[in-house]
């Protein structure tokens, strides 16, 4: 058997995609024993995933898990070959030819559906677009956001759905010190927004908010959180739930939105309004959202298992802006096996699986591997795993020495003209966000747009 992995025969593994879990799988390789030499392809100029593009700017130590990725990506033995996009650019089984194993970490980019009627009308929009607005991603710097309205509705009670209501509720001065995008503090500062109702379709005692995102709601500057009385009353089987010793964190979070409940009004010209039980049955409006209807649900089935169906009794609220924050869904890559039904790829402990069989030398990490849920930290784990599945698999695979990782790559990539950013050169685009942000006081000031990024590397 040859086999690679030495300095004179290094091993070269691709790394799709730049968030927490490809960066945590190449952390993981490069502890290895083995010499391993790594290609990470991102499909933006810029690396670092939901890290940069999703995590909230008014939450700047959660982005300090940055640090430890530009640490990483200083080993000598680390590529960065962004402004790639794998599956268009280059293709599967090009990565397979030119390095001994890939690890796709490409995340859930796009979001479930509703699947009501009106579910499209304008005003009408994902949590995913709204968040990638404000964060300044490109693939959402055009998008337009009327915040004319007196009610923005958002449905879905998971911590994405607490960064969109906050950004809502916010100040111009809570936000305008954060890294938030010119264009959308812009946007905001014009905001007619006065009421914004968070809506789950099962009670509180089944939200996915963690405390700690809802105690943020207890003092802001301009807005006040507000739930009715009845809205807390948990039927018997949820009480069962709370009771529940392995269940204490959830205990918590019922606590802390009984403490917002108890905060009352307080003046404050914005409210915040959570509500339970609801599912929206339509959306209405002539060319432009106006309306939306609800239909009351009740909770049935065993403890920690209950499930929301409707009385047939609904409700309606006039708005003009909602957004649809009820989970993001994983994208398929031509060339690789797809599980439709759950939107990730299919595999066991990361190996990559058709029909259950696993494809040599093809692994799967983070949220394209378990679906769109779980915090920064959780894919460190995840990529621990897909790696360790990785490096037993070679104990009894004939990997062969010629591969021509990197290089290979880049040969490719300039004899299709994709001009690829290296880890070099996203260090200068950081540096002048750096520079461009202090000016105003904020961390950075990001570019939003990836011709302004390619136009200042020239
Ligand atoms: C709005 C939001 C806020 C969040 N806030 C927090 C928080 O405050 N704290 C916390 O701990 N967790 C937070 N999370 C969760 C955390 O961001 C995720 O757990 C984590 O980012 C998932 O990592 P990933 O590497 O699997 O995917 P991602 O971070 O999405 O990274 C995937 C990368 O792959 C790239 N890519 C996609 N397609 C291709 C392709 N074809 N070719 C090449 N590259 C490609 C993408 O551009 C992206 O850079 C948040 C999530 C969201 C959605
Ligand atoms: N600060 C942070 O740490 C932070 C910030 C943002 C995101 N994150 C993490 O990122 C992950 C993704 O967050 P997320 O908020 O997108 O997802 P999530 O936590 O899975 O929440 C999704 C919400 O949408 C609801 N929902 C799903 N389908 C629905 C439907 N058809 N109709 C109505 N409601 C529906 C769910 O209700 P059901 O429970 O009834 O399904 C749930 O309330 C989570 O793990 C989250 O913790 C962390």
């Amino acid at each position: 058997m040859t086999q690679a992995g030495t300095e004179q025969a290094p091993l070269h593994i691709a790394i799709v995609g730049s968030g927490p879990s490809g960066f945590y799988a190449c952390e993981a390789l490069l502890k290895s024993d083995l010499y391993i030499n790594i290609t990470m392809l991102e499909r933006l100029p810029v690396p670092y995933g939901l890290v940069r593009s999703g995590v909230s700017p008014d939450h700047p130590k959660l982005k300090q898990a940055i640090q430890v990725y530009a640490r990483i990506a200083q080993s000598p033995r680390f590529h960065l070959l962004a402004n790639v996009t794998v599956g268009r650019d280059i293709s599967v089984a090009e990565l397979s030819e030119t390095h001994h194993a890939v690890i796709f970490a490409y995340g859930a980019e796009s979001d479930r559906k509703l699947g009501i009627p009106g579910e499209d009308l304008n005003g009408s929009h994902t949590a995913t677009e709204f968040v990638g607005w404000y964060n300044g991603h490109p693939d959402y710097r055009d998008r337009v956001f009327d915040l004319s309205s007196e009610t923005a509705v958002i449905i879905g009670q998971g911590n994405v759905a607490a960064d969109v209501a906050r950004i809502l509720a916010k100040s111009v001065d809570e936000l305008k010190h954060t890294d938030i995008a010119e264009h959308a503090l812009d946007t905001l500062a014009e905001s007619k927004i006065r009421d914004i109702y968070v809506v789950g379709r099962r009670g509180p005692a089944q939200v996915k908010f963690t405390p700690k995102e809802l105690r943020e709601f207890e003092d802001l500057e301009l807005c006040q959180p507000v739930i009715g009385d009845s809205e807390l009353q948990l039927n018997p089987a949820s009480e069962a739930e709370l009771a529940d010793k392995q269940n204490s964190g959830q205990r918590k979070i019922v606590d802390q939105l009984k403490k917002l409940a108890a905060i009352g009004n307080s003046g404050k010209p914005r409210n915040c309004h959570f509500t339970f039980l609801k599912s929206p049955q339509r959306l209405l409006g002539t060319g432009h959202l106006e309306k939306v209807v609800f239909e009351i649900n009740r909770l049935g089935g065993e403890p920690m298992q209950q499930s929301a169906t409707g009385t047939g009794e609904t409700l309606e609220l006039n708005t003009g802006i909602l957004f649809r924050s009820i989970g993001y869904r994983g994208m398929p890559m031509p060339g690789l096996p797809f599980d439709d039904r759950k939107g990730l790829i299919p595999n066991t402990a990361g190996r990559i699986t058709e029909n259950d069989t696993p494809l040599a030398g093809l692994y799967v990490t983070g949220w394209i591997k378990r679906g769109p849920t779980g915090i920064i930290g959780t894919n460190r784990a995840d990529s621990v795993a897909t790696v360790q599945s990785l490096l037993e698999d070679l104990e009894s695979r004939d990997t062969g020495i010629n591969k021509s990782g990197a290089d290979g790559v880049c040969k490719l990539l300039q004899s299709r003209n994709v001009r690829y950013v290296s880890f070099e050169e996203w260090e200068k685009i950081d540096q002048s966000e750096i520079d461009r942000g202090q000016a105003k006081g904020k961390p950075r000031e990001k570019y939003t747009r990836i011709n302004e990024m390619l136009e200042f590397l020239g």
